[in-house]
């Protein structure tokens, strides 16, 4: 099967109810895949698969380890195997901004990381006995390294761009493609509640889909967008931190409303 041409490959996009998910899933139909997309909220999944005869509806919490198990398990045996998994879903409580706070965070890791490994799970299972498959792992610039008001989410991507890696160099020589997709500032609900920090470069859903899923044919280890803002976070992160504390504190101060 060529790149361009998956034919009726199937993928599995969490956190589709909205924003990235969303348009990706809308995305990789248009370019021939079966989509199956999941998230709490049913009725927006469902109006979306109304949209579409590519796209199929299986709501629900991936907290839910038992539930993401049986999602994977209905998903191939109603449309085949899955051949693209975008794990997706992902929440940031703008309260974290102003204050740790212990519930605050667990809840974020709990959703982020927990949420993740839940799907990872299943998804693992089914594809490595067919020596084949792709993970993405949806992450962030927030997890190259510390920003002010992103104590909680900013490590749960650290930790997803860390789990990805590992995930990389130990299910790459059995024939699986694993990424980290780490997008810059995007316009969708998870942003709309930014009213703290400017965003530089920020795109719409729809501009950050096409990125994705060029990224996903590419098949690349990481895909990341916008390069400036990506490269520049970066180059920061490698400093001493005798130069990274003071320019982080100093871009981030003059970026705040
Ligand atoms: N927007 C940005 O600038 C940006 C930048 C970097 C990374 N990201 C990451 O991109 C991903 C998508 O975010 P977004 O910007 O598209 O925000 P969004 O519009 O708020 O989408 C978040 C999605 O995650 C789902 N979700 C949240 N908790 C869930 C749970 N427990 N179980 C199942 N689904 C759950 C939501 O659906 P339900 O509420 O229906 O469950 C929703 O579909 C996240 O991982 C986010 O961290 C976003």
């Amino acid at each position: 099967m060529s790149r361009d041409n998956p034919g009726e490959s199937v993928a599995w996009v969490t956190g589709a109810s909205s924003g990235i998910g969303r348009a990706v899933a809308i995305e990789l139909a248009s370019r021939g895949y079966i989509v199956a997309v999941t998230a709490r909220r049913a009725d927006d999944l469902n109006a979306l698969a109304a949209d579409s005869e590519r796209i199929f509806s299986f709501p629900g919490d991936i907290g839910d380890r038992a539930k993401m198990a049986a999602i994977v398990s209905e998903i191939e045996a109603d449309h085949g195997p899955i051949a693209l998994a975008f794990l997706n879903a992902g929440v940031y409580f703008p309260a974290e901004r102003d204050r740790f706070e212990a519930g605050l965070v667990w809840r974020t890791f709990e959703v982020n990381v927990g949420g993740t490994v839940n799907c990872l799970d299943p998804v693992l299972a089914a594809m490595e006995p067919r020596g084949s498959g792709q993970i993405a792992i949806t992450s962030s610039l927030a997890g190259y390294g510390g920003i002010p008001g992103s104590l909680a989410y900013g490590s749960t991507k650290a930790a997803l761009i860390a789990m990805a890696e590992a995930l990389k160099l130990t299910y790459q020589p059995l024939g699986l493609t694993i990424q980290v997709v780490n997008p810059g500032f995007v316009r969708t609900e998870m942003t709309a509640h930014n009213d703290f920090f400017e965003m530089p470069f920020i795109i719409d859903a729809d501009a950050a889909a096409k990125r994705i899923c060029d990224g996903f044919a590419g098949k690349g280890f990481e895909i990341t967008f916008p390069r400036r803002l990506a490269y520049l976070f970066k180059a920061a992160c490698l400093l001493p931190y005798a130069l990274f504390f003071p320019l982080m504190a100093r871009a981030t101060q003059r970026a705040r409303r």
